[in-house]
């Protein structure tokens, strides 16, 4: 088994939905390198959900945390790190981002991401009365920034998670 020897983390962003922890974690058994989540990172330190930090203690405070982890685990981590949906957002991150990693854009349209997000009730940003127009909104909103990543990967419904998985590595 070939083993990658990474020269910098590969971050995935994206919107909610596209597919970034499944194919991150795809695309890190490909390579043979750790994989982590960032939102996973900040559930475990808070132990507490992300609905749950969003409801107690706000997005802000969810947004700084946000930012600690992905700074800490681009010095510690050397391999597949996914990012929650609005990581890319911040220019912090963004910097941050660019200086440790290299990021790679999972781009999956709107009826993708609805499929894939309606059914569950997981997102505090999508408890709203109508989701799919929030998702809609927040979509349009951040795909100008998604597409200052240095790569970027076109999701495709037919595609499965290891298909993504190779063609993000293609795309390395
Ligand atoms: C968010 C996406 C979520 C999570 C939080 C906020 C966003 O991550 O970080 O609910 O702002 O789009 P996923 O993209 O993994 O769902």
């Amino acid at each position: 088994d070939r083993h990658w020897n990474l020269k910098k983390t590969v971050v995935l962003v994206g919107m909610m939905g596209a597919g970034k922890t499944a194919v991150g974690k795809a695309l890190a058994a490909r390579l043979g390198v750790p994989f982590l989540d960032s939102d996973a990172e900040i559930e475990k330190a808070a132990n507490m959900t992300i609905a749950e930090i969003f409801q107690r203690d706000g997005e802000a405070f969810f947004r700084n945390r946000e930012t600690e982890v992905i700074d800490r685990l681009l010095d510690s981590h050397r391999g597949i790190l996914s990012t929650g949906g609005g990581a890319f957002m911040a220019e912090r991150n963004r910097a941050l981002i660019s200086q440790k990693g290299v990021s790679v854009w999972l781009n999956a349209d709107m009826d993708i991401l609805w499929s894939r997000v309606k059914c569950k009730n997981t997102r505090p940003l999508l408890r709203t009365s109508n989701p799919y127009q929030t998702l809609k909104d927040l979509y349009d909103a951040r795909v100008p920034t998604y597409a200052l990543a240095d790569l970027s990967v076109q999701a495709r419904a037919e595609y499965s998670i290891d298909a993504m998985a190779e063609q993000v590595q293609e795309a390395l």
